[in-house]
C-alpha cells in the first residue's frame, strides 16, 4: 500500500517535465556550492593532508620511540596514543572546525535550493502517487517500527534525518538526501562508485566472480533515493528490481525519479533487519553504503535477512567505505573517530572495526564462495569493501518457520 493507501500497479511509462526529480541549482545556489565544495576539499585534503605530514614527521617517531616499537594500524591501544598525541596539534581543533562548518554550511546551501526547487520536486512526486498506469509501485507501511539507527539519528547531520516527515506525502528528506549527496561527494572526490554507476560496478565484480551467473530477481536494500537502484535495470534489463528502506520520503523520492525515467522498480518501506520477504525470493542481494549505517547489532541481522531471502545459487553483494583498520591508517581512524562523535557519522567506527569475514562465516556463507575485500573498477578510482558470497544450490540456511 502506499501512504496514500492503494497500491500502484505496474503499467506504462511516464514523464513529467524535463527536470523531473533532478535538483537545479540555480546561479546563486552554484556559487555558494562551489564555495562549499572548494572548502571541503581545502579541509578534506589540504588541511587534513598538512595535518597528515605532521603526524607522519613527528608524532609517529616520537611515539615509536617512547613505544620502542613500531605502530600498527590495527592495534586499538595505539589508535588511543595517536587520537591523544594529534588532539595536541595546533591544525587538529582546525581542521576539525573547518569539518563542521563545511557539513552546516553544505546543508544550508541545500535548503537555500530547496526553497525554489522543493515545490516543483514535491508536485512531480505527488502526481507519480496519483497515477494508476506507472511502471513500478510505491508500497509504504505506516506502521512500521522504525529502525531507531536510521529514524532517531541525524545521519551526516542532515536537518530532522532520513524519515523526518510533515505529511504523507512528504519528500523533502529526500530531497535534502540528494542535494547533500552532490556536495557531499565531490567534496570527498569520491563519486557513488568510482564514477560507475553501482549496478555497472557490481554486475562486472559479480561477472568476474560467478561467470554463469544471471538474475531474474534482483533485491536492492537500504536504497535510500534510489541512486544506485535504478542503475539495475539498464544492467539486468530482464531483471525485476525490488528495493527497501525504512524511510519513507526517500522510497517516495526514489520512486518518483524511476517513474520519471521510465524504469519500473518496486520500493518497498520495511526494515531491512527484518524483511517480510519469503525464504529464497531474490537471486541477487546488494547494497550500496548501508551497513556503515547500521549498529554492531543490525550489521549481522542485516546480512542474514540478505541471505535469507537469497535463492539457492543467488548472490548476495554488499559494498561500503574502505574504513577497516590496516586498509585506513592510524591517522584516518582518528579522524573518522572525530566524525563518529561530532559529525553524524555515529557508527563508522563500530563498522570499521567488525569482523565481516566472520560474520559471512558464522551465517554459513560457504567459505569457498564468501568474500569481504577491497575491489575497485578496472579503470581505477576508489576502492570499496565488498562482501558477500554465493549460496549452495541445495536449500540450504533457510530461517527457521
Ligand atoms: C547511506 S544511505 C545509502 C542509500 C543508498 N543505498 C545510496 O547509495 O545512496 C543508507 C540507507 O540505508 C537505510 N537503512 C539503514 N538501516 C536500515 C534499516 N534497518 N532498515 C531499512 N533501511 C535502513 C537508510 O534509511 C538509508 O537510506
Amino acid at each position: 500500500m502506499t501512504a496514500l493507501g492503494k497500491t500502484v500497479p505496474a503499467a506504462a511509462a511516464t514523464s513529467a517535465g524535463s527536470a523531473g526529480m533532478a535538483i537545479n541549482l540555480d546561479h546563486d545556489d552554484r556559487a555558494r556550492a562551489a564555495f562549499i565544495i572548494t572548502l571541503k576539499k581545502k579541509t578534506n585534503f589540504g588541511v587534513a593532508n598538512e595535518l597528515r605530514s605532521r603526524y607522519e614527521t613527528a608524532i609517529v617517531p616520537r611515539l615509536e620511540k617512547q613505544l620502542g616499537r613500531a605502530l600498527s594500524d590495527v592495534n586499538r591501544d595505539d589508535r588511543k596514543l595517536a587520537k591523544t598525541e594529534l588532539e595536541k596539534e595546533p591544525l587538529y581543533p582546525i581542521w576539525a572546525r573547518l569539518t563542521y562548518l563545511g557539513q552546516d554550511m553544505m546543508w544550508d546551501c541545500v535548503d537555500t535550493a530547496l526553497v525554489h526547487e522543493l515545490p516543483r520536486l514535491q508536485t512531480t512526486a505527488s502526481a507519480f502517487m496519483d497515477r494508476n498506469d506507472t511502471q513500478g509501485s510505491l508500497d509504504l507501511d505506516p506502521k512500521l517500527a522504525l529502525p531507531a539507527n536510521i529514524a532517531k539519528t541525524e545521519i551526516h547531520r542532515q536537518p530532522g534525518g532520513f524519515c523526518f516527515e510533515t505529511h504523507d506525502r512528504d519528500i523533502t528528506a529526500g530531497a535534502r538526501y540528494n542535494g547533500g549527496g552532490l556536495m557531499y561527494s565531490q567534496g570527498k572526490g569520491r563519486t557513488a562508485v568510482a564514477g560507475r554507476s553501482g549496478g555497472d560496478f557490481v554486475r562486472d565484480m559479480v561477472a568476474a566472480r560467478f561467470p554463469d551467473f544471471k538474475p531474474k530477481r534482483i533485491l536492492e536494500i537500504g536504497c535510500g533515493t534510489g541512486r544506485n537502484t535504478i542503475s539495475y535495470k539498464r544492467v539486468y534489463p530482464d531483471a525485476e528490481v525490488v528495493a527497501v528502506d525504512c524511510a519513507a520520503p526517500l522510497l517516495r523520492f526514489a520512486f518518483a525519479t524511476a517513474e520519471h525515467e521510465g524504469v519500473g522498480v518496486q520500493f518497498k518501506q520495511m526494515d531491512i533487519t527484518n524483511m517480510s520477504f519469503p525464504d529464497e525470493s531474490f537471486d541477487l542481494v546488494v547494497s550500496h553504503i548501508v551497513g556503515h549505517e547500521t549498529t554492531t547489532r543490525g550489521l549481522p541481522a542485516m546480512l542474514s535477512e540478505s541471505w535469507r531471502v537469497l535463492t539457492p545459487g543467488g548472490v548476495m553483494f554488499h559494498l561500503d567505505v574502505p574504513t577497516q583498520p590496516g586498509h585506513s591508517k592510524l591517522f584516518d581512524q582518528v579522524l573518522n573517530d572525530w566524525q563518529v562523535r561530532y559529525n553524524g557519522e555515529p557508527f563508522w567506527m563500530g563498522w570499521a572495526d567488525a569482523n565481516v569475514k566472520g560474520i559471512l562465516h558464522d551465517m554459513g556463507v560457504p567459505d569457498d564462495t564468501a568474500f569481504a575485500e577491497y575491489m575497485r573498477p578496472p579503470e581505477g578510482g576508489a576502492a570499496w569493501f565488498c562482501h558477500g558470497g554465493r549460496k549452495a544450490q541445495t536449500s540450504a540456511n533457510r530461517r527457521a518457520a
